[in-house]
């Protein structure tokens, strides 16, 4: 069985997949993750995220990379948004999704395109959301936590970018694939929102 779950960041999609994963006994797959290397990647090679050859040149990153820490901050994530702009970027990791997606015994992918692109035939698709107000929230609290200094303010213009650059984009954009099943989580408490995924996915597979 596969499972694909889209959706915008900070929507609780990471925190859903994990928990298929593990109630299904299923390996999972953060696709955001490869974008956030190749984006860091960028950076630490001084290239222009912007620039399709410099964003191309950076996903040939080292698997290492993908342990850092660092991948998992507001800027890491506002450079995948663009590197992931790129045809050329999304060709490139293509094959590894694709690949992860087939593997015998099926497997939970998270990301944007999971069910319109790496894996249309999956079994069950999921299209988690949230209000950008719920989403900026969660993301304030997460990184209160981590000690890291950014304002609400400053996530939630983040956030709004990064949607906007995601839906627009003319390759791959953000978009409820077909015979997707919508679960807003702004009003759900995680437990909920789990519970509500498993019951959605059940009936789907
Ligand atoms: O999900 P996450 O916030 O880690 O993703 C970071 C960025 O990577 C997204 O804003 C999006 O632009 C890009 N991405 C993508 N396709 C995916 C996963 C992530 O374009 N399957």
């Amino acid at each position: 069985m596969i499972v694909a779950v889209d959706g915008p960041t900070a929507s609780g999609k990471g925190t859903i997949a994990r928990a298929l994963a593990a109630h299904y006994g299923l390996p999972h797959l953060d696709t955001g993750l490869l974008y956030r290397a190749v984006g860091r990647q960028c950076a630490l090679n001084g290239g222009n995220p912007d620039d399709a050859g410099d964003a191309l040149a950076a996903c040939s990153f080292a698997d290492s990379l993908l342990d850092d820490p660092e991948l998992r901050s507001e800027a890491s994530g506002g450079l995948a948004s663009r590197v992931s702009i790129h045809p050329p970027v999304r060709q490139a990791l293509y094959e590894r999704q694709r690949a992860f997606a087939t593997q015998a015994g099926g497997a939970v992918l998270d990301g944007r395109d999971i069910a319109s692109v790496i894996a249309p035939e999956a079994e069950a698709k999921l299209f988690v959301t949230a209000s950008v107000a719920a989403r900026a929230e969660r993301r304030f609290l997460e990184m209160q936590g981590q000690d890291r200094a950014v304002s609400l303010e400053a996530i939630t213009a983040d956030l709004a970018a990064r949607d906007e650059r995601d839906r627009t984009r003319k390759d791959a954009p953000l978009v409820v694939a077909e015979g997707a099943l919508v679960i807003d989580t702004s009003d759900l408490k995680r437990e909920e929102a789990i519970a509500a995924a498993i019951a959605a996915v059940d009936a789907m597979a």
